[in-house]
């Protein structure tokens, strides 16, 4: 299909599934000119019958007519399943393209296939930009948050319709050039750990509510719209609101109590822990947030074992004092976990030499993404102050917001143990903030442990070096 360059499109999208097509129907209803192509005919053919009058779309049957259909540099969105598809997509659009044509995976590639794809794709003279885009279909179509890794060239090219299309808070686009190679796909991975952590968070203070404080699914739900009007206003709070008050109409009883209680799991919070483990950074937060969905997809063993093993079981006593505490217990342990999520962005960073700046992650999550929350703007104005500050906790708000919250935190914590209820993520992230500000902790027993059996050599708080004591021989201690 021969087109003449006036009539050609400023953009591609190639992988129609729901957040593909609303990508491109976003770009096209902000005025962009639109190439769409999907590898089954049959839904380009169906996106076009369905969304062809939401703006100047160009349908392309084969990847020939989509590369022909685009403008130069050739800018192509690829929106299919992370892995071996964005592969297979690259090695067919590949050889159509031309030196500085421009391939983005906007899908949730885990980081370290992106950096291999951007020099497989530089080695042939293309452009490669991995993209984090978060907001699920509904910010794909309306607004999303926009993490855009790779070149700043290529960055340039797409600046304009990225930022268009984004969402916006005090006019503010929700998306900023991250940083080179991997850098958006990575910064998009600990969104989404830090989802994560959030969802598990809201989980515990659900179970909390309804098992120790006696209170069924609306009442439930109505707590969390309470806590959405304060310092917890977010995306995931007000939902948690609106899931708790359904009513089933098979059964005509809340959906939430016939839902079977085993969390799925794409795997990014996975790869955020796995990632944080490498960079020695303690996210427990997020790690406990995924350990807690493997536990619960052992339905049967769970279900066998408490027929089995012995605990108390929880009281179901109605204590408003003990909704407030619940209430403070989360935010504080919200803190922890993006507190947790922010460090491990700064120690990839140095890693990486991507050059984050945390401060515009915050500004750029305000909006659109699963995770956007009022104290982001907290969180901003904390590393705009400090861009280098080595833990949110220490930051003069959410040090005494923390320290505000934590006999609540304390007294949940309790009550949860001695009736029995898991709450991973709240006690794992009281347990970090009483490591944190421990000034000596137990390590230095660790250390003696690993000399004596491994001669790992310790350092003394009264003397620089490493020493080892002879404990097999006469106990005398040598400096190594
Ligand atoms: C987003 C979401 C999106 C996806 C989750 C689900 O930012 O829009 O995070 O990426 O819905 O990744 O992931 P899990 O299936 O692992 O919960």
């Amino acid at each position: 299909m021969a087109q003449n360059e006036a009539t050609k499109s400023r953009i591609g999208v190639t992988g129609l599934a729901v957040m593909g097509a609303n990508l491109a129907r976003n770009m096209a209803r902000n005025g962009f000119t639109v190439a769409v192509h999907n590898r089954t005919t049959a839904k380009t053919r169906e996106f076009i019958e369905e969304y062809g009058p939401e703006g100047a779309f160009t349908a392309a049957e084969s990847v020939q007519d989509f590369v022909d259909a685009l403008e130069s540099p050739r800018t192509i969105v690829v929106m299919v399943k992370a892995g071996k598809p964005v592969d297979a997509v690259i090695e067919e659009l590949t050889p159509l393209l031309d030196q500085g044509d421009i391939i983005i995976d906007a899908g949730n590639s885990h980081f370290p296939d992106t950096v291999r794809r951007t020099a497989e794709c530089e080695a042939n003279g293309i452009r490669f930009m991995g993209v984090g885009v978060s907001g699920g279909e509904e910010g794909a179509l309306l607004g999303p948050s926009i993490m855009p890794g790779g070149d700043t060239e290529a960055y340039a090219t797409v600046e304009e319709i990225f930022t268009t299309i984004s969402a916006k808070v005090d006019d503010t686009p929700c998306c900023v050039h991250v940083g080179p190679g991997g850098a958006g796909h990575y910064v998009k991975m600990v969104h989404n750990g830090i989802e994560y952590a959030d969802i598990q968070l809201i989980a515990e203070a659900y179970d909390l509510l309804t098992n120790v404080a006696g209170l069924d699914a609306p009442a439930v739900g109505k707590i969390f719209e309470e806590w959405n009007t304060g310092d917890l206003d977010s995306f995931l709070i007000e939902i948690t609101g609106k899931v708790l008050a359904k009513t089933d109409a098979k059964t005509g009883r809340p959906l939430v109590d016939v839902i079977v209680d085993k969390a799925g799991q794409k795997g990014t919070g996975t790869w955020t822990a796995i990632d944080a483990l490498g960079l020695g950074i303690p996210l427990t937060g997020i790690t406990e947030a995924v350990f807690a969905r493997g536990l619960s997809s052992l339905k049967e063993e769970r279900t066998a074992a408490a027929a089995v093993l012995a605990g108390p079981t929880p009281s179901k006593e109605v204590d408003e004092s003990l909704v407030e505490d619940i209430r403070q217990a989360l935010y504080a342990s919200k803190v922890v976990a993006y507190a947790q999520g922010f460090a491990q962005m700064r120690a990839a960073s140095v890693e990486n030499g991507w050059d984050l700046k945390l401060g515009e992650m915050a500004t750029i999550w305000r909006g659109g993404c699963i995770i956007r929350a009022r104290f982001l703007n907290r969180i901003r104005e904390a590393y705009d102050q400090h861009p280098d500050l080595d833990n949110l906790l220490m930051v003069p708000y959410f040090t005494q917001a923390v320290a505000d919250a934590q006999d609540a935190w304390r007294r949940v914590i309790v009550k949860a143990t001695e009736q029995g209820v898991p709450i991973p993520a709240f006690s794992s992230s009281l347990s970090y903030y009483d490591g944190y500000r421990r000034e000596r902790g137990p390590a230095n027993l660790i250390q003696g442990l690993r000399d004596f059996f491994g001669a790992h050599t310790y350092q003394r708080t009264d003397e620089e070096g490493a020493f080892h004591t002879r404990w097999s021989q006469d106990g005398t201690e040598v400096k190594s």
